[in-house]
């Protein structure tokens, strides 16, 4: 079975906005492993979240790992704004606007670590042609949009099929998961080949943090 650590990466969606700083500090002493930032901008999806000025003062706050997902039609024109903003990862939909490649390109040359993100009814074949130039792969395991939606199973071939196909050409890629991920579906998605958990409402509904991180670790 693949075995890289597995990393959790609560998604800042679900945390008070008003407290931003003190939620991060609270998942950071929880263990997280990285911050999962959704950026939404009511165009691709149908919800408007934030944007590069919260980034940045998410960059001042903490020292975490900053993973950002952008929900928006046109990533493209963004790269330099999230970069400049302390992003540490961008991860942009397959499905916008941008071109792929000149996007991945473009995010490398920021120096940003580039992903690509999986909306539920795309196949996996479709990211097959950028993975060698990826660091992470986000397979949605809900319709991007929203948090608290309920995990849909049938993404977990997905995972394998990308599992499979990073096993030959970049075994470093990660894998991550994003979408009603909770102690059974986190289970689930590792033993499919998925190596980042992202988590909202389950970790920020809970009244303790460690113990919720700590449960999505499988056999922890
Ligand atoms: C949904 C976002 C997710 C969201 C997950 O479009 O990409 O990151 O916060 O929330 P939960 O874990 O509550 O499903
Ligand atoms: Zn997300």
């Amino acid at each position: 079975m693949f075995k890289n650590k597995i990393k959790i990466a609560p998604s800042i969606l679900s945390a008070d906005y008003a407290d931003l700083k003190k939620e991060i500090e609270r998942v950071k002493q929880g263990g997280a492993d990285m911050l999962h930032v959704d950026v939404m901008d009511g165009h691709f999806v149908p919800n408007i979240s934030i944007g590069p000025p919260v980034v940045k003062s998410v960059r001042k706050a903490t020292d975490m790992f900053l993973d950002c997902h952008l929900m928006i039609s046109n990533p493209l024109e963004y790269i330099d704004a999230f970069a400049n903003a302390g992003a540490d990862l961008i991860s942009f939909h397959l499905e916008s606007e941008s071109d792929p490649e000149k996007t991945i390109e473009k995010i490398i040359s920021t120096g940003v670590k580039p992903a690509l993100v999986l909306k539920p009814k795309t196949p996996a074949e479709e990211v097959f042609p950028f993975i060698e130039k990826l660091a992470m792969v986000l397979v949605m395991t809900v319709e991007p949009g929203f948090g608290g939606q309920s995990f849909m199973e049938d993404q977990l071939g997905k995972i394998q099929k990308i599992r499979k196909k990073a096993s030959e050409v970049n075994p470093d890629l990660m894998i991550q998961v994003d979408g009603g991920i909770v102690p059974a579906t986190a289970s689930l998605c590792v033993e499919a080949g998925a190596d980042v958990l992202v988590s909202g409402s389950y970790i920020f509904g809970s009244d303790d943090i460690k113990g919720a991180i700590d449960s999505l670790r499988p056999c922890s």
